[in-house]
């Protein structure tokens, strides 16, 4: 049995769609009721479904062979993982977002709010500027309208919700996508079955055209 940790929400039915699509498919999955695991006995499949940060964590663990994670997850936890495959989906990017008529002149400590600690450290490391971070949960675009940060570094799809709150993007840190990752430990016990899902699904990823 493989079991594949597939990331809630609309990503995850696009993961789904890319693994029906290669030939794994779970017909039971698509009744629409809360439950969480998928088997598909006669394919040696199982799924379930779990919150999107999360799936790093089932994998690395080994309660799920493979799983799809956004690139940011991975940065930012750093799993002990093999990350095998960008699937060309959920793409976004993490930025650095300010208000309009913000100016680092960096002359004192930037004060920085985020979700994700691990990147934004990496990256004013990188470019030898002195922060200060502020951890926040949720809702981030808040911090630097109220005066709790001078910046904030978080994920930015659309554009629309910093937008719609005055702010603008400053810097690019690094565009993120959907990544296939596997067990360590599974992929050296069932390497076969899993370089064969890998090849099946890399024949959907589309490529930007
Ligand atoms: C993310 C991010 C932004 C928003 C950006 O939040 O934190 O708030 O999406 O998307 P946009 O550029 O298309 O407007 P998400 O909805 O993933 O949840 P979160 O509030 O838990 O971070």
């Amino acid at each position: 049995m493989i079991n594949i940790a597939l990331p809630k929400g609309r990503l995850g039915e696009k993961v789904y769609a890319m693994f029906e699509a290669a030939g794994y498919e779970c017909p039971s999955i698509k009744e629409n009721n809360r439950k969480l695991i998928f088997e598909n006995e006669e394919k040696g499949l199982r799924y379930f479904w779990v919150k999107p940060s999360d799936v790093s964590i089932y994998v690395e663990r080994g309660a799920a062979d493979i799983g799809v994670a956004g690139k940011d997850i991975l940065l930012e936890y750093e799993p002990d993982i093999y990350e095998m495959l960008d699937l060309n989906i959920g793409k976004c990017r993490m930025a650095v977002a300010a208000k309009k008529e913000f100016r680092d002149n960096g002359e004192r400590t930037l004060k920085v709010a985020t979700k994700f600690v691990n990147i934004a450290r990496q990256y004013y490391a990188g470019i030898g500027r002195d922060i200060d971070i502020i951890k926040l949960n949720g809702s981030i675009e808040i911090a630097p309208i109220l005066g709790l940060s001078d910046v904030i570094v978080d994920i930015v799809e659309t554009g629309t919700t910093l937008k719609e709150n005055d702010l603008e993007v400053k810097e690019t840190v690094v565009p993120i996508s959907a990544r296939l990752i596997v067990n360590k430990t599974a992929f050296k016990f069932k390497t076969a079955q899993i370089e064969q899902i890998l090849r099946e699904l890399k024949e959907q990823v589309k490529t930007d055209d």
